[in-house]
């Protein structure tokens, strides 16, 4: 299948843009979505381009009751001379069809998954946001679509991309953010779906979340579900901490999300010869290095929160301030190369980018 066979009815009624400069995350979407059925005996079919618009599902369908649906995010950046990017959109068709496999719903065509957001970006192409630090959310998802009951995989899906102006997902911007560490409830375990992109993770999230959030933390570092010892995830990034000059992020052990900027930014690292290892690591183990005043920095990773650096942990009710709460110089390093990368004022050595078409050729 081609991107030629996808077909694309325009809207007649495009929505006004927000400004670019007072873009939060997630709240605006484009004037276009991609939609592509599944059924058992068509496979994935009817590829289309259509205006964003609500869609209609039966009451039973399976995903309002089981919750089988993965999703994942991207992002498409406008560089200085107005060529639209997309950043490693490969990664994460692969990482798609990965948590597809844990919540057996049927593979898609990631190349063609990649061409269908090329093609959709390259329709809502006015929408891709110029203020700094902006840029466009790409967020495809699978829905299982079946009306039935039963605890069993749906037999018709919906495979969905929408578009979302964005700027920074965290309030304070890209200054550090403040993190609880969780030790009362947990986000999954080793044989469960955390490394899946996948609703039910982020549901079990919540709760948490609310918690803290009354304290005065943005989010939550997740410990391992069964000891609550050792560091995983905080809910919307990876985590990484510089000690005594090296940084250590937790190695992904089934309940960790496979990130796509936590891989580059380990792929960065190691090209500047900067000791990267993943490795489990406890929360005591960290307490201790923070205490003898081996822990440089530490901050998250991720395609929503690009590198957040951290600049307060509370665990157990103690409090750990991390580099006078400022960015440190590594977080730094890498928020300036891989935005650099992605908005095209840095040589992309890796070849992460791949650009749009920019004419429509129907
Ligand atoms: C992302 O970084 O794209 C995510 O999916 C995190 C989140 C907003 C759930």
């Amino acid at each position: 299948m081609s991107e030629n066979t996808i077909t694309f009815t325009k809207n007649e009624n495009p929505k006004v843009k927000p400004q670019s400069d007072q873009l939060s995350f997630g709240k605006y979407f484009t004037d276009h979505m991609f939609i592509q059925d599944y059924s058992p005996q068509e496979g994935w079919h009817n590829p289309r381009v259509v205006p964003y618009q609500p869609i209609v599902l039966d009451p039973a369908a399976i995903i309002f009751h089981y919750g089988q649906t993965v999703f994942e995010g991207l992002k498409a950046y406008k560089t200085k001379s107005g060529q639209i990017k997309l950043f490693r959109p490969d990664k994460n068709m692969d990482r798609l069809n990965r948590s597809n496999d844990r919540m057996c719903i049927p593979p898609i065509d990631e190349e063609f998954a990649v061409e269908a957001v090329k093609y959709l970006v390259q329709i809502d192409q006015d929408w891709v946001p110029d203020a700094p630090g902006t840029s466009l959310y790409v967020r495809p998802f699978i829905i299982s679509t079946e009306p039935y009951l039963g605890v069993s995989p749906s037999a018709t899906y919906q495979f969905i991309v929408i578009l979302s102006p964005v700027g920074a997902y965290y309030e304070s911007g890209i200054n550090p953010v403040k993190i609880a560490v969780e030790d009362r409830y947990v986000r999954t375990v080793k044989g469960g779906t955390g490394e899946a992109k996948t609703a039910g993770n982020y549901a079990s999230s919540l709760k948490a979340q609310e918690v803290v959030a009354k304290e005065g933390y943005e989010q939550v570092l997740w410990l391992d579900g069964i000891e609550k010892k050792y560091i995983e995830e905080v809910g919307s990034m990876n985590v990484f901490f510089k000690v005594n000059g090296e940084v250590i992020t937790p190695e992904l052990n089934g309940s960790i999300l496979a990130g796509v900027t936590r891989d580059s930014v380990i792929e960065l690292l190691k090209h500047w010869n900067i000791p990267v290892t993943e490795r489990r690591i406890t929360m005591e183990e960290l307490y201790n290095y923070h205490q003898k005043g081996e822990l440089e920095e530490a901050f998250g990773s991720g395609t929503a929160a690009v590198i957040s650096p951290i600049g307060e942990l509370v665990w157990e009710g103690k409090k750990m301030t991390i580099n006078n709460s400022e960015t440190g110089e590594i977080s730094k390093r890498l928020y300036d190369t891989l935005t650099g990368i992605q908005y095209g004022t840095e040589e992309d050595v890796f070849n992460w980018t791949t650009p749009i078409k920019e004419t429509l050729e129907k």
